[in-house]
């Protein structure tokens, strides 16, 4: 049994690993729990450069919103936001357009509770408990409809989470309500891991992840692109995630730009009308 420490909201049983606290654990945050680490030590023995690839995931978050700002969207949806991590959403997007709007939303009740207290009285900014499978909740919960104005762009960002969604949870449908209920113009961004490179790593790693909050399903770059119908896709496309616009900012490649290593796709997409 593990100590329990006080900031662990009641309702989680923290002897389940869960996906947002290993992620945070793989960041070398502290915001996780024995069992959490366990089974992210276990993963790390399939999957050693995971720490080096969720620097460059967050790198690649970093990106997209800098460039979605720029494009002039001001309202960010952040589906599987995460544990609070340095380089927030709000604060690179409110570095390019203090105005912008940006709802966090989590399944998991500690990122939840970190997103808060963390945000505090954050101006334009909230934070939804809930799974994004559920998108009329999502859309029409009171902070979500506080913050947005839904006749205007909004940008999905689904940053390593759609991997968590099976094919039964019919992950395009669930993205394809999102979309539904945006303005034209609005966008999507993702990243998502593959098994085109190491099928037989991806089989042991889901395997792990069997263990966890969430099971994990990697996909192939054709299963990938299915996720994005509806959406005309900016240049360069759906691509090895380190190859995704890199800005000339210092952005950690730790594997030496070996695309295989990173095993992850990246993409922007904006609604077609
Ligand atoms: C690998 S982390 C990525 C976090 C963040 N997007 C980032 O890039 O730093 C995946 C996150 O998705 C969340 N998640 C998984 N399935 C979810 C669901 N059905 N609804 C909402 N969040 C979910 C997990 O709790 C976790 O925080």
């Amino acid at each position: 049994m593990n100590q329990r420490p006080p900031w662990a909201p009641d309702e989680i049983d923290i002897e389940r690993p869960s996906v947002a606290r290993m992620y945070d654990f793989f960041l070398g945050g502290s915001n996780n729990f024995a069992a959490d680490r366990r089974l992210a030590l276990e993963y790390l023995q399939v999957l050693p450069d995971m720490p080096a690839i969720a620097r460059a995931q967050r790198a690649v978050l970093h990106r997209v919103v800098r460039y979605l700002a720029a494009a002039g969207v001001d309202q960010f949806l952040d589906l599987g936001s995460g544990m609070p991590t340095a380089g927030t959403v709000h604060e690179t997007a409110q570095r390019v357009n203090p105005r912008a709007r940006v709802v966090y939303v989590d399944v998991d009740p500690v990122a939840a509770a970190h997103g808060r207290a963390l945000l505090g009285r954050t101006p334009h900014t909230g934070v939804v408990l809930a799974d994004l499978r559920d998108p009329a909740y999502v859309l029409k919960h009171p902070v979500t409809a506080e913050l947005f104005d839904f006749s205007r762009p909004i940008a999905l960002l689904m940053i390593a989470v759609l991997h968590f969604l099976p094919d039964r949870d019919e992950p395009a449908e669930v993205v394809g309500r999102y979309r539904d209920a945006s303005a034209p113009g609005s966008a999507i961004a993702i990243t998502h891991a593959t098994n085109d490179y190491d099928p037989e790593m991806a089989e042991r790693a889901e395997a792990v992840y069997r263990k966890a909050s969430h099971q994990m399903h990697y996909r192939s770059r054709s299963e990938v692109e299915a996720l994005l119908a509806g959406y005309d896709l900016a240049e360069p496309g759906l691509v090895d995630m380190t190859c995704w616009r890199p800005d000339g900012r210092p952005s950690p490649d730790p594997l030496g730009g070996d695309v295989t290593r990173y095993s992850g796709y990246a993409a922007v997409g904006r609604k077609n009308a």
